[in-house]
């Protein structure tokens, strides 16, 4: 054959294939952008923080797929985070905010620096400029939008602005009037200067307006209206839920209504195409029992364990904007111990400095997702839907020439109560697993199981894989461990607490026009 009677359909050929490969890569982003995420902040005020490497394999072994970073130096960091899928929501420190908004050259330098020279090995989806300029830094607010200009411009230049979005992240203080939240607005003062350029970039850009929320400040400045079920995402009798009186729409947390406050007083100004993105939101796991009593890990954990699940497992948006569940970066993944301030400014994290849980979490359903396992504990169950007779025939393998020790699930035993096969299954499947050493091929049984990082373990029935770690482990699963710390002044100021006083206005007026 002449070759270039080839060369027409290899041309044609390759061509069909990147055509291919960029709409599966638009497919992907288009993905990445509707499905919600779940990501943590990670700040670096510990004394004993793991280095980069080993930071970024505990990331991986808590299944963490998106991180926000504060630190000024981050490119040890950065560099680690290379080809591990894991995205990244990069901060510029406010320090950094004179450079960035009064020279557009420092903007190119910081982006070449910072992004072009990592993209895409390392995958930065964000850059959020500054941290509550308006509230914890005023006098650098005028630097905010030219330094949002000038790094964007710099994107545009490299053809990353697609796949990058530049916003700027507020406390929930420029809402005004929150609650209900129909009638919210934006702080008349920033809307001519700020609000409305603002909203221009970001809606030109298709980016997010990142706003840190905290219902525990709502809370704490609310006592007595707000219920704490509310505050925690715990279910309320209907009755007791809060109604927006004009649009009739029921809100079951103080997180949603906070959401749509700022929804209202976008589409006040005109602006509906804009996503809110939560860069902040967690609650303290410690505080001065006298001052803070509520910043317990009780608490923490169903804050953190409902948000996780509001928005990866329910993922029903908010009241008014039901198809769109806005994402969030939990604050924080590690207590910060050298954070100054109120007991609880060093206790927000999840996890100590060196990966060890500040208290557990009950996330059940996402997939491992910040669940304990970095003492590597699986376990091997029962996996959803398997088939009644394939899963029979599975147990009485294992529990016979499989010699799993079934002893416990026999008449009278600790583990014989539900006395179902499925039950059954669970605890022999497991204990073949762990006499073969969690090896990847020992939970197989024809499909019908699944390994798991849940501990199955249930009253008094404790499961193989449980035993090793014992007492300690189940201890704490059943209650949480102490605690952990974080802040306020960071990454924000008493700003958080302004929000408040509207919310007990409105709340007030709302008990007056509420139908008893
Ligand atoms: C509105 O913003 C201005 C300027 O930042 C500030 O001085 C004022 O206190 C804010 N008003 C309220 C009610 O928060
Ligand atoms: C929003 O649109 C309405 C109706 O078109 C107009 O009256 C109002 O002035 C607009 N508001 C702003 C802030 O542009
Ligand atoms: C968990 O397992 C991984 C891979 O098997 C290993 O690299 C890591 O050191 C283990 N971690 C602990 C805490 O044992
Ligand atoms: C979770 O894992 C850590 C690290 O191995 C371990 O020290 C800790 O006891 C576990 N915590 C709980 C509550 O199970
Ligand atoms: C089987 O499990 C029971 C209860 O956990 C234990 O007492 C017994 O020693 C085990 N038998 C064998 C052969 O390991
Ligand atoms: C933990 O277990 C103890 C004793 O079994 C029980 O009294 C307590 O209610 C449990 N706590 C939680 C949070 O389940």
């Amino acid at each position: 054959m002449p070759p270039h009677s080839i060369s027409i359909p290899l041309f044609t050929l390759t061509l069909l294939i990147s055509f291919l490969s960029a709409q599966q890569q638009q497919q992907q982003q288009q993905d990445d952008r509707s499905t919600p995420f779940v990501g943590v902040n990670i700040g670096t005020d510990i004394s004993s923080l793991l280095p980069p490497p080993s930071l970024v394999s505990f990331l991986l072994s808590q299944r963490i797929t998106h991180v926000r970073l504060y630190d000024p130096d981050p490119l040890p960091l950065l560099r680690a985070l290379s080809r591990t899928g894991i995205r990244v929501c990069l901060g510029v420190p406010n320090n950094q905010l004179l450079a960035l908004g009064s020279s557009p050259t420092s903007s190119s330098a910081w982006i070449q620096r910072h992004v072009t020279a990592l993209y895409p090995d390392t995958l930065i989806t964000h850059i959020s400029v500054g941290d509550e300029v308006l509230s914890s830094l005023p006098s650098s607010a005028p630097l905010l939008l030219p330094a949002l200009n000038s790094l964007h411009s710099a994107l545009v230049s490299s053809n990353l602005h697609h796949n990058i979005k530049v916003s700027t992240p507020h406390s929930a203080s420029i809402v005004l009037d929150p609650f209900p939240p129909s009638p919210a607005f934006f702080n008349q003062s920033l809307v001519s200067s700020y609000m409305l350029p603002l909203l221009k970039f970001l809606s030109s850009t298709q980016s997010p307006l990142m706003m840190n929320l905290y219902p525990y400040y709502v809370f704490m400045q609310n006592r007595g209206f707000v219920p704490l079920q509310n505050s925690l995402f715990k279910p309320l009798p209907p009755s007791k839920e809060e109604v927006d009186p004009n649009t009739l729409l029921h809100y079951t947390n103080v997180f949603d209504a906070m959401i749509d406050a700022v929804y209202f007083s976008m589409s006040n100004l005109n602006f509906t195409d804009v996503e809110v993105l939560v860069t902040e939101t967690g609650w303290p796991s410690k505080g001065d029992p006298k001052v803070e009593p509520f910043a317990n890990s009780d608490n923490a954990d169903a804050y953190n364990s409902n948000l996780i699940k509001h928005v990866l497992v329910d993922r029903g948006g908010t009241p008014l904007r039901p198809a769109t569940t806005p994402s969030v970066y939990i604050y924080e993944l590690f207590d910060e111990d050298l954070r100054p301030g109120p007991v609880s400014e060093a206790n927000w994290g999840l996890f100590y400095g060196n990966g060890t849980p500040a208290y557990l979490l009950h996330v059940e359903g996402t997939g491992g997702f910040l669940a304990n396992d970095t003492t590597n504990r699986t376990f091997c169950v029962v996996a959803e839907g398997a088939d009644a007779k394939l899963l029979q025939a599975a147990l009485d393998w294992a529990c016979g020439p499989g010699r799993a020790n079934c002893s416990e699930i026999q008449p009278g035993m600790d583990c014989y109560d539900p006395n179902t096969v499925r039950a059954h299954s669970s605890y022999a499947f497991d204990s073949y697993y762990q006499m073969q050493g969690r090896s990847s091929g020992s939970c197989y049984f024809q499909g019908v199981s699944m390994i798991t990082t849940t501990d199955p373990s249930h009253g008094s029935c404790i499961f193989p894989g449980s035993k090793k770690v014992s007492n300690n482990i189940r201890g704490a699963s059943n209650g949480t461990l102490a605690s952990s710390d974080v802040g306020w002044s960071r990454r924000a100021t008493g700003e958080r607490w302004l929000f408040g006083c509207h919310i007990l206005i409105m709340l007030l007026t709302l008990c007056l026009l509420m139908p008893r």
